[in-house]
């Protein structure tokens, strides 16, 4: 790797690129918060043709680099959620990609943004739909790819948690001292964070559940593959008290 790249957070431990639907890929990485703190991370890749677009970035190390391009090309980087950020930098330097964001998507505040991600936005991802919150504190979107079933992609807003999990025994029990109990859920710190007092956070929530999906995947936590509407719906009802 040519030293132009060293000053970019290093890539942190991460699985191999899996296929989730057609055309869609995630890979679970992780994150070291503190010493013996490490959560998962997720990033989902959609290929059209022969583009990539990396939804919640993480920066694969070089031979994870290497599968991804035998996918394609990376050629656009969408940044979803407020609190991500940390590799978004990287990967649009990486490989000469474009960044989406929305506006005042500042927590981290490299890079410039490219393109405005919003409700219009035409992402290169086949039958993708970009929701926006309203209501929310700070910017946050979701991606719900209507085929196959459909697929809700989001960041922290919504997750889902099951199974093995990248995170280390410390992480989950601060995670469960947190709030983080059920399997899907409303995520509780950033629901803490993003509720403004007078917000409609139901009205987002129902734009999002006006999708078709029968699989949710976030920027932490595991794949649902099955029942994820009716599984998101229960979270936003016990989440907001609906
Ligand atoms: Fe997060």
């Amino acid at each position: 790797m040519s030293s132009e790249f060293q000053s970019f957070p290093r890539a942190q431990r991460h699985g191999p690129i899996e296929q989730i639907l057609t055309d869609i890929f995630v890979v679970y990485g992780s994150m070291r918060m503190a010493p013996l703190m490490r959560i998962g991370r997720n990033m989902v890749i959609c290929r059209d043709g022969d583009r990539l677009t990396l939804l919640n970035p993480i920066r694969l190390s070089a031979a994870g680099e290497a599968e991804l391009e035998k996918l394609g090309r990376v050629t656009d980087v969408v940044r979803l959620g407020f609190f991500h950020g940390l590799d978004d930098a990287y990967c649009v330097h990486r490989f000469g990609a474009r960044f989406w964001c929305q506006p005042g998507s500042n927590h981290y505040a490299e890079p410039s943004p490219d393109a405005v991600l919003n409700e219009e936005a035409a992402l290169p991802i086949r039958a993708a739909r970009v929701i926006t919150f309203r209501a929310t504190r700070a910017p946050e979107a979701v991606v719900c790819i209507e085929r196959d079933g459909g697929l809700l992609v989001t960041c922290d807003s919504l997750q889902h948690y099951a199974g093995p999990s990248r995170a280390t025994l410390v992480a989950r029990l601060v995670m469960r001292w947190f709030g983080y109990t059920q399997a899907t859920q409303v995520s509780p710190l950033w629901l803490k964070y993003m509720r403004s007092a007078g917000g409609d956070l139901q009205a987002d929530f129902d734009r999002i559940l006006e999708c078709e999906f029968e699989r949710l995947i976030s920027a932490h936590g595991a794949l649902l593959d099955r029942q994820a509407h009716a599984a998101a719906a229960q979270a936003v009802g016990r989440a907001l008290g609906g």
